[in-house]
């Protein structure tokens, strides 16, 4: 079950979905009196890594949060930094994820990043929509709270136009209004850089999801990295509300 393990574990057992907050790239690079800007570049060769060791792990949805909307009040430079990083990886990396058979697919606000980002992205998401080994989402002007703004909006305007009933609205109403209506929920949820917060992602889909907090700076995080976060996952016991014993009868 686990081929890549040198050391002696239990079998782990795979979520479907992870989501990682991708965090420390600033505080990776003033550790070593580099720029901000190298944690960002060393961050993309960790991003690199991690998906190609979850793609092997067996995990299907991979959700990274790389810019949320939070993080456009940041100085103008390490916006337009962190955009044209955007732009170049996306550029240089679709070859890749086509012969690794990544699907690459994006959730937020995406008509708030620059035109040069929204078109490679769309012919990068174009390029790789019949790859089916893992689908790799990246949150990129994402926050949950404006996420679950614009669905509500677009949710009241289809009960105006008399589409949907007031009274007939379901959890799936407004799962299906939300960004990653194409995709399960998060299993497991990953971050990274030390801090404790889930910083306005994902809130209503992780609603039932296994934390993991990682000491590791982003650009530092590897397989390994992630397979401890897999060890950590498969010693919990989900139990959606029920109590251990039901759990383990089911099993
Ligand atoms: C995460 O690293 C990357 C983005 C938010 C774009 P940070 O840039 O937040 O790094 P720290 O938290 O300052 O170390
Ligand atoms: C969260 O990191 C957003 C991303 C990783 C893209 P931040 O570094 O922006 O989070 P806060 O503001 O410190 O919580
Ligand atoms: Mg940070």
């Amino acid at each position: 079950m686990s081929p890549q393990s040198s050391a002696p574990t239990t079998e782990l057992r795979i979520p479907e979905h992870v989501a990682i907050i991708m965090d420390g790239n600033g505080r990776w690079a003033k550790q070593r009196g580099l720029p901000r800007t190298d944690g960002h570049i060393r961050g993309q060769d960790a991003l690199r890594a991690t998906l190609r060791a979850a793609a092997e792990f067996g995990i299907r949805y991979l959700t990274v949060y790389a810019f949320s909307t939070e993080n456009w009040s940041r100085p103008k430079e390490e916006v337009d930094a962190l955009m044209s990083l955007l732009v170049s990886a996306i550029h240089s990396e679709t070859p890749s994820l086509i012969e690794e058979g990544v699907r690459l697919e994006a959730i937020g606000n995406l008509s708030r990043l620059p035109e040069a980002a929204q078109q490679a992205l769309r012919e990068s998401i174009q390029a790789t929509a019949a790859c089916e080994r893992i689908t790799l989402i990246v949150a990129l002007s994402y926050s949950s709270r404006d996420e679950i703004l614009r669905a509500t909006t677009q949710i009241a305007r289809e009960v105006a136009e008399g589409r949907l009933s007031a009274d007939s609205l379901t959890e799936e109403t407004i799962s299906a209004h939300l960004d990653t209506a194409a995709f399960p929920d998060p299993d497991l949820l990953i971050r990274t850089g030390g801090e404790e917060r889930i910083s306005n992602y994902l809130l209503w889909q992780a609603a039932y999801a296994e934390l993991f907090f990682s000491s590791v700076y982003w650009p530092d995080f590897d397989r390994e990295a992630l397979r401890e976060a897999l060890e950590a996952y498969t010693a919990r016991e989900r139990r959606f509300g029920k109590t251990s014993e039901q759990i383990q009868l089911e099993d």
